[in-house]
């Protein structure tokens, strides 16, 4: 077993962050409801607890509360933003909104030494709060500072009970608070290592397995892969996966698919769809019908595939931790909605469902991918939406206009990755106005292509990536020669809100 820190979560926007920056220091983490019970924590055995910011003022009568025992389990705790007002609200002391609000770059400075703080020259921080810490309950001293916040970061070193104001676990603070927090106040060793879960969760996917067949849905996305590489070798022989393989894929993707998994211990069954699939949208042109009918369309090919194989008992998917901290943690056994495999489970009826990437963070899920000797071109890939190519083929999908978009697509991927500097993520869309141009002697009323190139933290908000003119022209004076149906190349630069990062 590893050692554990526990990630009590007020409805702070940053729990994954602290959750992240917890591992990336060696030492395993979860997130927890906020309102998990003394007893469940105690049960859970961890090294250390860290209580997350929220949007509450504290004082509001519904603002929530953790269980007023884990101040006296003596287990280190570390408040952060709201969390440090709630332990100083709980504890005795007052929290009133502050003269004026911080936000944003805050230089701290230190003013008492601290183990957390492990600094004694000011460092910037960042800082989110309208409410501060005015008086410290009994026994806490403050250790540090802003002008508008007279403890923005305040201990009880004889109880373990620590707070930081700031956060820490931001990239614009310059602090070594979660490590010291870690090592020199919870005492850690760092025991955990993605080459140790390997074998753990080889271990466990053995047990659950027992000695069944397991199915496996590879799309082809990082998740399914990674999870397909970890399977094989943890069931060598045992692992069948079902590529269906829709039509929509960008540029050659089919192919290298197959040839990542030729060489595993595993049956793989490639399944050509791409006719069915375009009967299916014959005529569609409505962006929700569309992703609608190739979900329809994904679960029928799979259930025709899975009957013909067979009973297989063992149901493997992807599922990762965000998908579960995202629905609450009651995630069980369901299928991530956006997945066009959504259903299959319960509609195959199987006796045992794996979900071996559960505890692990995508980064994490990468970084695995490497060590399981996947290539770059499968763990380190952009997020590719489940429909593909359907939804950036704007109207009717037809062979003929994927095959632009496909090749468009790749000019762009081709000379994005030339210029060395790649956002998170690109891509072309075809859509589906026409307008005039000139080539040659002769005018022309073609199809115009659209570039999409962002980037995000999150993609739940993205600005639009500004890509170099050099690379702009590059990609169009490519597009507009190699593909004679193209007149016109455009670039989107609007962020998402308002639009999304698709234009479907
Ligand atoms: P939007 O367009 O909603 O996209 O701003 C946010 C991120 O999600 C990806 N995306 C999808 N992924 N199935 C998926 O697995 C989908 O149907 C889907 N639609 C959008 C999108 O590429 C972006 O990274």
């Amino acid at each position: 077993m590893n050692e554990l820190v526990l990630v009590l979560d007020f409805g702070g926007q940053y729990k994954e962050l602290i959750a992240r920056a917890v591992r990336n220091c060696g030492v395993y983490s979860a997130i927890e409801p906020g309102s998990i019970s003394a007893g469940e924590i105690k049960a859970r055995n961890p090294i250390g607890i860290i209580m997350t910011g929220g949007p509450d003022s504290v004082y509001l009568p519904l603002s929530p509360r953790c269980d007023g025992d884990v101040w006296s389990l003596g287990i280190p705790v570390l408040g952060i933003c709201y969390g440090m007002q709630m332990m100083c609200h709980m504890l005795g002391g007052e929290i009133t909104p502050g003269a004026a609000g911080e936000y944003g770059r805050v230089v701290v400075s230190p003013s008492a030494p601290s183990a957390l703080l492990g600094a004694d020259a000011p460092f910037p921080a960042l800082m989110s709060h309208g409410d501060i810490v005015s008086r410290l309950p009994e026994g806490f001293a403050a250790t540090s500072s802003t002008p508008c916040c007279p403890a923005a970061s305040c201990e009880h070193a004889g109880r373990r009970l620590y707070g930081t104001q700031f956060h820490p676990e931001s990239a614009h603070t310059q602090s070594k608070v979660i490590r010291n927090f870690l090592f020199d106040i919870c005492g850690a060793r760092g025991d955990y290592k993605l080459d140790d879960y390997i074998a753990t969760a080889t271990e466990r996917i053995r047990q659950k397995a027992g000695e069944e067949r397991v199915l496996l849905a590879l799309s082809g996305g990082v998740d399914s892969s990674v999870c397909a590489a970890l399977l094989a070798k943890a069931l060598p022989g045992r692992l069948t996966c079902i590529f269906v393989d829709h039509g929509f894929m960008r540029q050659g993707e089919g192919d290298e698919i197959e040839r990542a998994f030729a060489s595993r211990k595993l049956r793989f069954i490639r399944v050509n769809a791409a006719d069915r699939f375009l009967d299916r949208l014959k005529g569609v042109t409505d962006p929700e019908d569309k992703r609608k009918r190739i979900g329809e369309e994904f679960i029928k090919v799979f259930e025709e595939q899975a009957a013909a194989l067979g009973n297989i008992p063992v149901f493997a998917q992807g599922t990762i931790y965000p998908d579960i901290v995202e629905s609450g943690g009651k995630y069980g056994a369901t299928i991530k909605s956006h997945h066009n495999v959504g259903g299959l489970p319960e509609r195959l009826n199987f006796k045992e469902i794996i979900e071996p990437l559960s505890g692990l963070f995508k980064d994490e899920v990468r970084r695995l991918g490497k060590k399981l000797g996947l290539p770059a071109s499968l763990y380190a890939r952009q997020p590719f939406p489940g429909p593909g190519l359907a939804i950036r083929v704007m109207g009717e999908v037809t062979r003929d206009k994927l095959d632009v978009l496909r090749r468009a697509d790749a000019i762009m991927r081709e000379e994005i990755d030339k210029s060395g500097k790649k956002p998170h993520q690109y891509f072309a869309v075809l859509t589906d106005t026409r307008s005039v141009g000139v080539k040659g002697d002769g005018r022309t009323y073609d199809r115009v292509v659209a570039l999409r190139a962002v980037t995000t933290n999150d993609f739940m908000t993205c600005e639009y990536a500004p890509l170099p003119h050099k690379t702009l022209r590059a990609i169009s004076s490519r597009i507009t020669s190699e593909l004679p149906s193209v007149s016109r190349v455009v670039y989107d630069i609007t962020s998402k809100p308002p639009s999304t990062v698709e234009w479907e």
